[in-house]
Parts: C-alpha cells; structure tokens; sequence
C-alpha cells in the first residue's frame, strides 16, 4: 500500500462485524485516484472481523469495547477520544451496531455517514429485509445518508435499489442489498472526499445545491 497523502481527507471508519462494506472502501481507496484515505478503523466488538481486514490493509486499529462502559456517555466519552485523536474529515458508520447519542451525532454534524440496508424511509432499524419480504415488496435496496440526532432517519445522499424476485429469501435478498452496498458507499465517500458534498444544516448538498437523492436502479452497473 503506498503511504497517504497527508492532505487529502482522512476517513476514519466505525464496524462491528464482518466489514465487508470497510473491505469495499479499502479497495475503492487504495486506487491510486481515490482522493482520501482511511486513516484507522474503530470497532466496540474486540473480535470482529473487520479488524483483521483493517490489519491486513496496514490500517490502524482500536476496540472500544463497549461492554466495559456502565453507560452509553461513558462508552462514547472513550470512543470520541479515540475518533478525535486521529482528527478524521470523515467518518463512515460501516455495520457499526451501536445506537448513537444525540450529543455524539451532533459533535460530528455534517462529518458522519450511515448505510443502511432498505430503501429509506421504508424500514428502519433492524430486520429489514425479512420485512421487506413480508411486506410482499417487490423493490428492496440501500440507503446512504448523514447520521443526525433521527435513528436511520438522517438525509439520504443516494439509494441503490434491487428486485426482489418470488423465491428470494433473507439469504438471497442479503446477498442482493451488499452487492449494491459495496458499490454505492465507496461512490458517496468519493463524492464526500472531491469537496462535493456537504450537509447544510439538515439539507444535503451536491456541488452547493440541493440534493435530488440518487436512486441506482437494479439494471445499473453492479
Ligand atoms: C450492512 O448490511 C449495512 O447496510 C448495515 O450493516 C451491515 C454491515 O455489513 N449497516 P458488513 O459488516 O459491512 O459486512
């Protein structure tokens, strides 16, 4: 890996478990035009294995393991500390399965992105695709969006969507989501990384107007 250019944005993303959404933005950053880089890489799960993927990359790590904290502050007291250390541009939330406080979020207003596997506002929280299959929906995918004080609920940057065929299943339909998962985050943390997009107050902004949200359809690329 060569080393980072010190002045382009620094990422810094947050995972709990497999971290095949970091091992995307790795790749998509280790190409030589990817202007930003991840600069460490956060887990509350001391066993995931998104730390072994970071380490692999030569990427540094920390754990903050949050059942060593008696409250949520206290947990993201020691979590901000180790965020603000590295001075990231950027944060990514990649499979980060913990709930946020409203004064973590507003500490990095404009500064953190979420993806979340439905279409927004459709489903949030957990679960999402049994549900979308219960729902008897024929049309499934992902969201981006900027992490605000509203649980999945921040401004969505753009959506990628999928088919949901009469066999799918949660296995399947999982499956379907990450592909375009994979595609999508490392597109938006490039947009993020040009200086192309901002979060002005609670509006998203593509260069310095309104943000139509995206939506990738199932025939795109991917
Ligand atoms: C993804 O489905 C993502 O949308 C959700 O958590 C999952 C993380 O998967 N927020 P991975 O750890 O990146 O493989």
């Amino acid at each position: 890996m060569s080393s980072p250019d010190i002045t382009e944005p620094r990422i810094l993303v947050l995972a709990s478990g497999n971290g095949s959404n970091l091992q995307a933005l790795i790749e998509a950053t280790n190409s030589r035009d990817f202007p930003g880089s991840i600069i460490a890489v956060g887990c509350n799960q001391p066993r995931a294995f998104a730390l072994e993927r970071a380490a692999q990359a030569a990427i540094e790590t920390f754990v903050v393991d949050h059942t060593e904290f008696d409250t949520r502050p206290a947990f993201e007291a020691a979590l901000k500390a180790h965020i603000d250390r590295h001075a990231p541009d950027l944060i990514v939330l990649a499979g980060f399965m913990r709930i946020l406080t409203d004064d973590f979020v507003r500490h990095y207003h404009g500064k953190m992105l979420n993806i979340h596997p439905s279409l927004l506002p459709r489903y949030t929280g957990l679960n999402t695709h049994q549900r979308a299959l219960d729902a008897g929906d024929a049309i499934h995918g992902v969201t981006v969006h900027f992490v605000t004080e509203n649980l999945d609920g921040g401004p969505a940057v753009a959506q990628a969507e999928v088919l949901i065929a009469a066999d799918d299943t949660v296995t399947t339909l999982t499956e379907k989501v990450r592909v375009k998962e994979h595609l999508l985050y490392p597109i938006v943390v490039r947009w993020f990384c040009e200086g192309r997009l901002h979060l002005d107050g609670d509006r998203p902004l593509f260069d310095g107007l309104p943000l139509e949200t995206p939506t990738y359809l199932p025939d795109d690329a991917g």
